[in-house]
């Protein structure tokens, strides 16, 4: 049979306090609403549909065109945000699956029982529901003499009776097509906050005689539904623990998860170590038997096996194998860095590429530069790429060695095998097997010392 979701993402999230809207606020690094399509994507649903309202053209950015979107211009409540995806489904039959976009917790497995449920049991109506410690602030799940659900009632119209319920309405509902946006449209906003409530439709169901099930939450945390910083933070912990215990599982030891912060869609290869206070993030990938941090930011970084990064920052750069960086090195974008190479302490590489098994090892500038295999770049080299107009290249060829604190002014090209003298400013091209050197010769004045003391003394006596 087919299904349709439906994601409810209209609501601007007041209890935020923001200008963004709630649903694209982040969660191990992915907006909200994101992790609720990848939850409907993983049920195989046939249609995916996201009510976007206030900041559409945001949200819809940010979920087009993995799902479609409609927009509900006035936020007049949960029943009709639904509703505005009525004509988008006209002709559809199957079962539709009303999600919201701020559980960012729930998984495509609890929607695949909730389905599976849905179907067994020919209900008209399938709830999804938790049962918590503290159920504040959710609608509660009443239900008859006989234990069948009869109604919801939100926390703002409970009466304090209702209110020591403490099974939860997730939010999350399958419901059969026929007749379900018939009743949807017989929702009236009798309640304190003036809305339309998709949540009265069960009552409607049940006093319509259509058959109305529960299925509840094995794990209530799923449910989560942000509402709050508080709760974002809440969210943004489970979800990291989630993305956590799973690379554990796969072979990757986490020192310290706690401390540690990798975001969904990171991979980490086996055997390797990640040190406390360290940030992996977008779309970074960590080879095999490496070592990361502590304190390591890795931003869509590609690192090679057996490689080695610590108190350093990698942005959108490629790191090859059996490489060491750090501490303390910078790699910006576009750099790529070659299998074995060693980039020390205060080091910058900007859209550089360094060849395999080459050094840099300390207190350098590298930007726009092509070095090849087997270079040693001294101490204190500064590449002056950038002319106060352009940015140039610097080219160091196979086997070159950089004396200590050089600067080479770009466009330059130091040969292959070619040194350069230490201390040197290097404006012309080092033929390859050169020596290039370009400071000024060294004077050593005689008595020099002994003299200026003479003149000094001589003045103290005046
Ligand atoms: C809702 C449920 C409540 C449940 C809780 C679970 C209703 C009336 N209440 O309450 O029973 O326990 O979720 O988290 O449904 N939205 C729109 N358009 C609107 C209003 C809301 O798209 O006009 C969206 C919001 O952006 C949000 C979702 O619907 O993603 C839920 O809305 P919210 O206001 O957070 O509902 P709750 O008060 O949490
Ligand atoms: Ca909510």
């Amino acid at each position: 049979m087919a299904l349709a979701a439906v994601v409810l993402a209209a609501g601007k999230g007041t209890r935020m306090k923001s200008r963004r809207p709630k649903v694209l606020h982040r969660v191990a690094g992915k907006p909200m609403v994101a992790h609720v399509i990848k939850a409907a994507r993983k049920v195989g649903v046939d249609r995916l549909i996201v009510v976007a309202g206030y900041g559409f053209e945001d949200v819809a950015a940010a979920v087009e065109p993995e799902a479609e979107v409609v927009c509900q211009a006035e936020q007049l409540g949960t029943a009709h945000a639904v509703m505005q995806a009525e004509k988008r489904l006209t002709g559809f039959e199957g079962d539709i699956l009303v999600l919201c976009g701020d559980t960012p917790l729930l998984t495509g497995q609890t929607l695949s029982g909730l389905v599976a449920h849905h179907r067994n049991t020919g209900a008209a109506a399938t709830v999804l529901t938790a049962r918590l410690d503290d159920p504040f602030g959710y609608g509660r799940v009443l239900r008859d003499a006989a234990g069948m659900v009869r109604r919801i009632v939100e926390q703002k119209d409970g009466s304090p009776d209702e209110l020591t319920v403490q099974e939860i309405n997730t939010g999350v509902y399958c419901f059969r097509h026929a007749g379900f946006f018939e009743t949807l449209h017989r929702i009236t906003p009798q309640n304190k906050q003036g809305e339309f409530y998709l949540t009265d439709i069960i009552e409607m169901y049940v006093t319509g005689e259509r058959p109305v099930v529960s299925y509840l939450l094995d794990d209530f945390r799923e449910t989560l539904g942000v509402n709050d910083r508080r709760q974002l933070a809440e969210a943004d912990r489970l979800m990291r623990e989630r993305v956590l215990n799973a690379l554990m599982a796969a072979g990757v030891t986490v020192v310290d998860p706690a401390s540690t912060f990798v975001e969904d869609g990171v991979t980490v290869g086996m055997d390797t170590v990640i040190h406390p206070f360290s940030f992996l993030e977008g779309s970074t990938t960590v080879g095999e038997d490496c070592t990361i941090g502590p304190a390591t930011r890795l931003i869509n970084a590609q690192i090679g096996d057996g490689s080695t990064v610590q108190q350093s920052v990698i942005v959108d750069s490629r790191v090859g194998l059996q490489a060491n960086i750090g501490p303390y090195a910078y790699i910006r974008p576009g750099s790529e860095v070659g299998d074995g190479v060693k980039i020390g302490d205060f080091v910058e590489i900007k859209k550089s590429r360094i060849g395999t098994g080459s050094k840099v090892p300390h207190l350098s500038y590298i930007g726009d530069a092509v070095i090849g295999s087997g270079v040693n770049v001294g101490a204190g080299t500064i590449t002056c790429n950038y002319d106060g107009v352009k940015k140039w290249t610097t080219i160091i060829e196979d086997g070159a060695f950089i004396g200590s604190n050089t600067n080479l002014v770009a466009p330059v090209r130091v040969g292959e095998g070619a040194y350069v003298g230490a201390g040197s400013t290097i404006t012309k091209d080092v033929p390859p097997g050169a020596l290039g050197v370009a400071r000024g010769p060294q004077t050593n004045i005689k008595d020099w010392v002994q003299k200026k003391k003479g003149r000094t003394e001589d003045k103290a006596n005046v």
